[in-house]
């Protein structure tokens, strides 16, 4: 069986190569190879620039592909099967990406957009998919906070409604862009213990981190870019002296 057609792999990653198109002649991504299984907590590391964001950007389909391949879960990576693969797929971009003016429960039913077949207003979601967005955010720990607009909540507090958010959609794998950039350490420690219950409970966890120490105590594996190339794809613990300062961009 061919590794991109796997349904037990979460991620195949076969020479992919990416640029934007506004820079077409500089790939961003130079055949990167790797395959996460379902399940696996996986951190991305790398200095600023090295292409942890337009990876992840590859992998929901908003940055083409030019060369090489990506399978999710066991789909190839396509225009026509973007919909199915996003079924499949939360992400947590890069500083949340939340609508201040709106509520945290809005901004959770906002994950619910792609879902509704006629664009309704956001108080036009069935009471189901509103329970369920009160549900997540009381799993998170944001019940009392739910009608609050998100502009008022603290950071680790918008970065928990941000991945409510994902999590509304029922993914089996999670991207989680720089989920703790900017948080202090308290708060850093409840999202990051946030993302290891999720993966307890089964969903594959890829995240984005700058701070080596915080990915070896939460994944298992590092995947390590520079210069859009894999450098290093391993354990975390396996990442020493200068080369850890360097990977982790500190
Ligand atoms: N929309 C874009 N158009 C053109 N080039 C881009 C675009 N976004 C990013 N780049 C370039 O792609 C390269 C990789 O950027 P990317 O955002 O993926 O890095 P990163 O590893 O996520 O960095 P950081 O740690 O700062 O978030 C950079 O050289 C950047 O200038
Ligand atoms: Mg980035």
């Amino acid at each position: 069986m061919q590794e991109s057609n796997n349904p037990l792999a979460a991620i195949v990653c076969q020479n992919l190569q990416t640029a934007y198109l506004a820079a077409l002649q500089r790939p961003i991504l130079n055949r990167v190879n790797f395959t996460i299984q379902m399940g696996e907590f996986v951190t991305l590391l790398g200095l600023n620039g090295a292409g942890k964001s337009t990876l992840l950007r590859s992998l929901v389909g908003l940055v083409p592909i030019h060369q090489g391949s990506v399978a999710i879960a066991g789909i190839p990576l396509s225009s026509r099967n973007l919909p199915q693969i996003r079924q499949k797929m939360g992400m947590l971009f890069q500083g949340g990406g939340l609508i201040p003016q709106l509520s945290a429960v809005d901004n959770v039913l906002c994950g619910r957009l792609g879902h509704v077949s006629s664009w309704r207003t956001l108080t036009g979601f069935s009471n189901r998919d509103r329970r369920h967005a009160l549900e997540l955010l009381d799993q998170l720990g944001l019940k009392d906070w739910a009608s609050q607009k998100t502009s008022r909540l603290s950071g680790g507090q918008q970065q928990r409604v941000a991945i409510a958010r994902a999590l509304i959609q029922s993914p089996k794998i999670l991207l989680v862009d720089e989920p703790i950039a900017g948080l202090d350490v308290l708060a850093a420690q409840q999202v990051m213990d946030t993302l290891a219950q999720l993966n307890y409970d089964g969903i594959t966890i890829v995240a984005v981190l700058h701070e080596l120490a915080i990915a070896a105590n939460y994944a298992e594996r590092a995947i390590v870019l520079d210069q859009g190339t894999v450098i290093h794809d391993g354990s975390p613990h396996q990442l020493s002296g200068h080369f850890q300062t360097q990977a982790s961009g500190t």
